[in-house]
């Protein structure tokens, strides 16, 4: 073994070290003693490998250079300079995370491993360096690690930091913005995307706790890759199961590739979202409260928030759709890619979505007021002297943008409306649906003491239309969003 040439190969002594996770003097013992631990073998065989030299297994001697035309390392190729922090967190899937690490370099990629104290009780930093041909980073408190590196740098130098598996736990602590060990720090330093992809026991997947973690991250942007239905390796089957390594890899790459730079993506079910039947098509949704004055200062609302709507609105723009999002006034942020009309009264709604027809698709989400103030004073009414006496107020109907959509020349191809009943859901959203002229209806019931659904981050809801009743259990209503856009993609696929 000629270790000084195996140390210029692999770019000095600083890189050796990096690679062995050691400290200088034990690369000057090395040297001294002319060959390298055992353990560090398989490493630096690996890291030789990779950058397409040819050497002897057994004793580590350099057979051949690379080719003089490939001065760039083998896995900068197809995606050049694409870095992705592979962090894998403690759970049985982890093994997996090495196949990912193989077919993200096939693909191109430049993985550098980060691994939770959990994830070593899997598999070793030493499989995940040899197999990257990189050091693995393991602690936040590695006074080597921090004086070579440092974890904001490492945060810092990726493209995408991916995890696999994301476990309940890691997700839990991701949400919470937790940052007490070197994965967590990254999550929270990191300026770059961040994907994960999923995987645990189907009855800890559907705990509302982790749904809730789930839709938390990918509403501030974390890209979710699965989780998918099938066997999980405690024997049970369900939702739960971590995506194949190869569509993890594929995903993971997609969002890292320039033509998806600037696009939202979202991976669910294992399925790309880019590649939906939605992309491109323009989807008028309404969303919020409309609010009608009554004076100078007073006015007639309600308590819609806007979050189902604008889920909603979210959810079809990670598609690829087109959507114009009309709302009412909210606090919710307005969703990426989607052109945002506000509006504050009904009539102004009703003006916004006949600007926007035609569209492919309409929902009608809005909590629209169904009356408003016959006539509006332009000065703050004043109270009566008497304080026994009353005051009416004349109201007159507002405008039915529903049932406006759904007659009108332009219809959309499929008009969905909302039913918000506080008793007899089904009757009641039934008639509403035929009454106003749309296919479909999303019922939900409101005013509960438990939960009134206005305001609140959950909806139970069913789907009723000419064919019949889709019931739905209690979720996020960014999984809700995420199921009725599955309903009117195979709807749109028909
Ligand atoms: O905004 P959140 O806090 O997230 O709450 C979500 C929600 C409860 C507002 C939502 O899930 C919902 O149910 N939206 C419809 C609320 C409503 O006004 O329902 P409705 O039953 O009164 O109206 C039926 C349908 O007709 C709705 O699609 C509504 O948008 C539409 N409508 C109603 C009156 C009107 N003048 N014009 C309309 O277009």
């Amino acid at each position: 073994m000629n270790l000084s040439a195996i140390i210029t190969a692999l770019g000095g002594r600083h890189a050796i070290q990096q690679l062995l996770n050691v400290g200088p003097s034990a690369i000057s013992n090395y040297l001294t003693r002319g060959h390298l631990p055992e353990r560090a073998k398989p490493i630096i065989y690996a890291a030789l490998t990779k950058k397409g030299y040819q050497i002897r297994a057994d004793d580590l001697e350099i057979l051949a250079c690379p080719p003089a035309t490939s001065s760039q390392p083998l896995h900068h190729d197809t995606h050049s300079g694409k870095r992705i922090l592979l962090i894998v967190a403690g759970g049985i899937a982890a093994y997996k995370a090495l196949e990912t690490a193989r077919q993200l370099q096939q693909l191109g990629a430049h993985v550098t491993g980060v691994m939770t104290d959990g994830a070593k009780q899997f598999i070793t930093p030493l499989s995940l360096a040899a197999l990257t041909g990189e050091k693995c980073y393991d602690s936040l408190f590695s006074l080597t690690d921090e004086a070579e590196m440092g974890h904001i740098r490492l945060a810092r130098s990726a493209d995408l930091v991916l995890v696999v598996p994301a476990t309940a736990n890691f997700m839990a602590r991701a949400n919470a913005g937790i940052a007490d060990d070197l994965a967590t720090t990254i999550l929270l330093a990191t300026t770059a995307k961040v994907a994960m992809a999923p995987a645990m026991n189907p009855a800890m997947w559907a705990h509302a706790a982790t749904k809730h973690n789930f839709a938390t991250l990918r509403q501030r942007g974390v890209h979710m890759i699965g989780p998918v239905s099938g066997d999980t390796a405690c024997g049970e089957e369900g939702e739960g199961r971590m995506c194949e390594p190869a569509d993890i890899a594929a995903a993971a790459m997609q969002l890292i590739t320039p033509q998806n730079m600037t696009n939202a993506q979202d991976i669910t079910n294992g399925r790309n979202h880019n590649k939906s039947p939605l992309a491109g098509k323009r989807i008028i949704v309404t969303s919020g409260p409309t609010i009608e004055p009554i004076d100078k200062v007073r006015f007639i609302a309600n308590r819609s928030s806007g979050k189902q709507g604008h889920a909603i609105a979210a959810t079809l723009a990670k598609r690829g759709a087109d959507v114009i999002l009309i709302s009412g006034p909210v606090n919710e942020p307005t969703p990426d890619q989607v052109t945002m009309v506000q509006v504050t009264t009904a009539s102004e709604m009703l003006a916004a979505c006949k600007a926007a027809l035609p569209a492919e698709i309409a929902i009608c989400a809005a909590a629209v007021a169904d009356w408003r103030v016959q006539s509006i004073s332009d000065q703050k009414l004043k109270k009566p002297e008497d304080p026994e006496a009353g005051m009416t107020l004349a109201l007159c109907q507002n405008p039915d943008i529903l049932a406006h959509i759904s007659s009108a020349s332009n219809r959309p191809k499929l008009v969905i409306g909302f039913a918000a009943e506080t008793k007899n859901l089904l009757q009641n959203a039934t008639k509403k649906r035929q009454r106003k002229g749309c296919d479909w209806i999303i019922a939900n019931q409101v005013g509960g003491d438990a939960d009134p659904v206005f305001g609140s981050t959950l909806n139970q809801a069913m789907l009723i239309s000419a064919n019949g009743v889709d019931e739905w259990p209690q979720m996020q209503k960014a999984d809700l969003a995420e199921r009725l856009a599955d309903h009117i993609e195979a709807e749109v696929t028909r």
